[in-house]
């Protein structure tokens, strides 16, 4: 059983601090479940906002950040201080004020010069991280995306062999877009396993691709995002007023 919600808001930063009480509480309940919170961060600009809230003392002090473990989505392939990596981005905004332990935070390494031992070595990670059996799947608690332009998600761009990729738990991508260096990124195996997706879009670039996403219209070849369609899990669109605005 699946559920779809889209949600709008008046801005970002509204958008940002739904989001961070959404991430805490979806880590009470894996707390009160005495379950361990696995998360899978987003790249890109949008999710700094809530990174940086989710830093705050409102949302810091609440958050068992010991039983929650931080994985990523996707990476570029890049060194960890470089400007284009989505580390660097969370590790700015949140990983450096919290206090996670280290061994909570699970870094796809971009700087390794074979993106494909990366992907390899990161799914290495997740499989004892979540103690997975052969071909079995993990299941995030939370995976957190944002969308291109384009409609990728992750680093699943369009017309790209990454996207018909359905064994593999990560692999290393080709850009769509900028920054154009090769990319690691979770598959839809993976995301569409989750128990929760939430994808964080705002801005009226992404107003065209929101629509036909939410609509459910083109080819999941040309709009990644249309693939995200988790098996047993809660969608949810948080969407600010621009990226909303064809919607009706
Ligand atoms: C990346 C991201 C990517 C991002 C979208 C939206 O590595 O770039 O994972 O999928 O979420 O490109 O990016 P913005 O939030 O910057 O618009």
């Amino acid at each position: 059983m699946s559920e779809r919600e889209i949600i709008r808001f008046e801005n970002k930063s509204s958008l940002s601090r739904d989001a961070a009480y959404r991430f805490t509480a979806l880590a009470l309940q894996t707390h009160l479940d005495n379950r361990p919170f696995r998360v899978a961060l987003a790249g890109g600009s949008t999710p700094a906002q809530l990174y940086s809230l989710l830093a705050t003392p409102t949302f810091r002090d609440t958050i068992m950040w010991p039983e929650v473990h931080l994985f990523f989505g996707d990476e570029r392939c890049a060194p960890p201080d470089s400007p284009e990596s989505n580390y660097r981005m969370a590790e700015e905004t949140l990983l450096s004020r919290i206090p996670l332990p280290d061994f909570n935070i699970h870094r796809m390494k971009g700087e390794d010069a074979d993106p494909d031992r990366a992907a390899r070595n990161y799914e290495e990670a997740i499989s004892n991280a979540f103690a997975l059996s052969p071909g079995e799947l993990p299941r995030f608690d939370l995976i957190l995306l944002g969308m291109g332009r384009d409609g990728h998600c992750a680093s699943l761009f369009p017309h790209k062999a990454s996207l018909q990729e359905r064994e593999r738990l990560v692999v290393a991508a080709e850009p769509g877009l900028e920054p154009f260096v090769p990319r690691l990124t979770l598959t839809f195996p993976v995301i569409n396993n989750a128990a929760n997706v939430l994808f964080l879009i705002a801005g009226a670039d992404k107003a065209e691709m929101v629509q036909r996403v939410v609509n459910r219209q083109g080819d999941p070849e040309e709009i990644p995002s249309l693939a995200v369609q988790p098996t047993i899990g809660i969608l949810t669109f948080c969407l600010d007023k621009d990226a909303a605005k064809l919607l009706g």
